[in-house]
């Protein structure tokens, strides 16, 4: 499994460089690839000139693209006529192969698609429907996923309370005491929480502008508190254990 914590170093410039000058990167017929943000273990990735999410698929082998007319009901193929243009990636790693008589674009070989459940900029659902799309880094890495995780167990009082007080003191003032969203995102109701590799991989790494727990919280810590907020205001997601977050770190 391939981590792809060497895109960090590249990544920190290229985002330091000020909103305006991404978001001049506006649409037009040209083809565009730009670097955003983040996502758990792809510290920038790709997406179109619009900030739409650009996957490559697990099917396709060696540059070829071998996504056929089902699967292009759901991605479509990131075509061009021109040459595309490199805002903030690395230009050298951005090429062209034939798919169907067109030219689809690629990323260090991996040929590029947009989801069509993608609507909006930072949508990232392509994953969540395929288990074989992955985003792809600055450097043209490809994000894999955690493995498989083992059933954590029942959910225990001790544990809730425990993770009721990391709570109070390290999330509330983001995501509101009751779990009810501030500057963080509302966790009352959260279907996402259900998903404990994403739920370990945003709190151990961060997302955006949360900072990463993972330096300040011992994982007993994290343990109960994602334990807690799984179980919280109305939330009923079960436990994570101790070695689901030695897993993640
Ligand atoms: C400094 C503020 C801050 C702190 C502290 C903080 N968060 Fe967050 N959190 C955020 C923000 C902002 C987001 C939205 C990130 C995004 O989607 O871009 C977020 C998102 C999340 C999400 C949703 C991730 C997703 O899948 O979309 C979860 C779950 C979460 N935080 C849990 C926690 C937990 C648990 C703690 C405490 C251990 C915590 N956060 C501490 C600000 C914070």
């Amino acid at each position: 499994m391939k981590y792809l914590g060497s895109a960090l170093a590249i990544a920190a410039p290229l985002l330091a460089i000020p909103a305006q000058a991404q978001s001049s990167a506006k649409d037009t017929n040209t083809p565009t690839i730009v670097a955003q943000g983040s996502a758990p273990k792809v510290s920038a990735f790709i997406t179109d000139g619009n900030g739409r999410t650009l996957y490559t698929l697990g099917d396709d082998k060696e540059s070829k693209a071998n996504c056929d007319a089902a699967c292009m009901q759901h991605w479509q193929p990131y075509l061009t006529t021109t040459r595309p243009v490199a805002r903030l990636v690395l230009p050298g790693l951005i090429d062209t192969i034939e798919h169907n008589g067109k030219r689809q674009v690629t990323y260090r070989g991996n040929p590029l698609y947009l989801f069509d459940g993608d609507t909006k900029p930072g949508d990232m659902n392509g994953k969540d429907f395929s288990s074989a799309a992955y985003m792809v880094s600055v450097l043209g890495e490809i994000e894999k996923p955690l493995p498989a995780m083992a059933d954590a167990g029942p959910v225990l009082a001790e544990v809730m309370e425990h993770g009721k007080e990391v709570f109070a003191s390290t999330c509330a003032m983001c995501h509101g005491a009751q779990g009810q969203g501030a500057f963080g995102t509302k966790l009352a109701g959260f279907d996402r929480l259900a998903n404990t590799p994403d739920l370990l991989r945003t709190v151990v790494l961060g997302l955006n502008s949360m900072p990463a727990q993972g330096p300040l919280l011992s994982d007993d810590q994290i343990a109960a508190v994602t334990t807690y907020v799984r179980n919280s205001w109305g939330n009923e997601f079960g436990a994570v254990s101790v070695e689901q977050v030695k897993a993640a770190r």
